[in-house]
């Protein structure tokens, strides 16, 4: 039998950089191997927590499943859906829910940090959050268990939502005998941290990251921006810097041992950010014109995923049966 893979990502904004080398990339590996039937979807469900305008909303999924094909996920073989259009995930959450102790989402990072950020500002440690976003583990275990996920590849933040989906699986498997599977958590170890233009990591909280497909001269801009030290243009340049860490994510070994060298004997930044703007278009392009494509026939991107989601149906629909009868549904 081959292993099932699956992972999500939450349309909650434009994807981004750090989004393409931490998640998508990685999940296109596996979708490569036919060792794994795979198993990707657009969390909308999980972004209703976070994104309250109906037309961002739709705008965000628009982007982000044009963006998994442009990247190059094959959906013949890989199943591409939409969480929102498999309602049997949300039945599911019901039911695990009750083998899932409040205690268990007390400890969840993002709960804790909304509540503490709401003591310290004086108020209720409740009132920044609402059920969604308290029981976002729980629908996230529904996502996996329910199509038997042996594997979910995720960045390290999202390490914790996966040990949970094992604790509520092997609770369920305990009090109603064996129901499903197991799953475990792979996290990618060698992509590391990606900075954003400020030298921060890249993320949408810190409003840093860069944007996998703004256009061509957008992207030129952006990298101009990205924040340096104020050493000379002769002088040696650190590859700590955001600059050289960029560049080493879209550089093959050779390219980059070229470029340290440079780095070493001394560049301008400007230089440093042409190199770096230059081996970017080299891998976006491409991918870039497969999006804009896509952005212009959604048509055709809504009959792909409405497709994923017709064949993952059966297989959640007997997950979601046999947890019903176990219960004694
Ligand atoms: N919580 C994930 C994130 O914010 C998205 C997600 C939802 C997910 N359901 C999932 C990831 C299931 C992996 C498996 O990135």
């Amino acid at each position: 039998m081959k292993k099932v893979v699956l992972t999500g990502i939450k349309p909650t904004g434009t994807p981004h950089i750090g989004n393409y080398f931490g998640a998508i990339k990685p999940a296109l590996e596996f979708a490569s191997n036919d060792e794994y039937d795979c198993y990707y979807f657009i969390a909308d469900y999980h972004a209703l927590n976070q994104i309250k305008d109906p037309e961002v909303l739709k705008n965000n999924v628009k982007e982000l499943a044009c963006t998994w094909l442009a990247c190059g996920i094959d959906p013949k073989k890989v199943v591409f859906y939409k969480q929102s259009d498999l309602s049997e995930v949300t039945e599911l959450t019901w039911l695990i829910s009750n083998v899932t102790s409040k205690g268990l989402l007390n400890r969840a990072h993002a709960y804790k940090a909304l509540t503490q950020k709401a003591t310290e500002e004086g108020a209720d440690p409740d009132s920044l959050v609402n059920m969604g976003l308290f029981n976002y583990p729980v629908l996230m275990a529904s996502d996996i268990l329910i199509v038997n996920s042996n594997f979910v590849p995720v960045g390290q933040d999202q390490k914790q939502h996966v040990e949970m989906a094992r604790d509520i699986a092997q609770a369920f498997n305990k009090t109603y005998g064996n129901t499903f599977v197991v799953p475990k958590e792979l996290i990618k170890k060698d992509v590391g941290l990606i900075l954003g233009q400020d030298g921060r990591k890249m993320s949408k909280s810190y409003n840093n990251v860069i944007p996998l497909f703004a256009p061509s001269e957008k992207l030129r801009k952006l990298v101009m921006s990205i924040k340096t030290d104020s050493s000379l243009p002769t002088e040696p340049k650190p590859t700590d810097s955001a600059v050289f860490n960029l560049y080493s994510l879209f550089a093959n070994p050779s390219e980059l041992e070229a470029e340290k060298k440079k780095y070493e004997k001394g560049l301008s930044w400007a230089e440093a950010k042409q190199d770096l703007f230059e081996i970017m278009e080299k891998t976006i392009a491409p991918m870039r014109e497969k999006y804009d494509y896509y952005m212009a026939h959604f048509d055709e991107v809504e009959k792909i995923l409405a497709d994923g989601a017709k064949r993952v149906k059966p297989i959640a629909r007997e997950t979601l049966d046999r947890a019903r009868k176990n219960m004694g549904l």
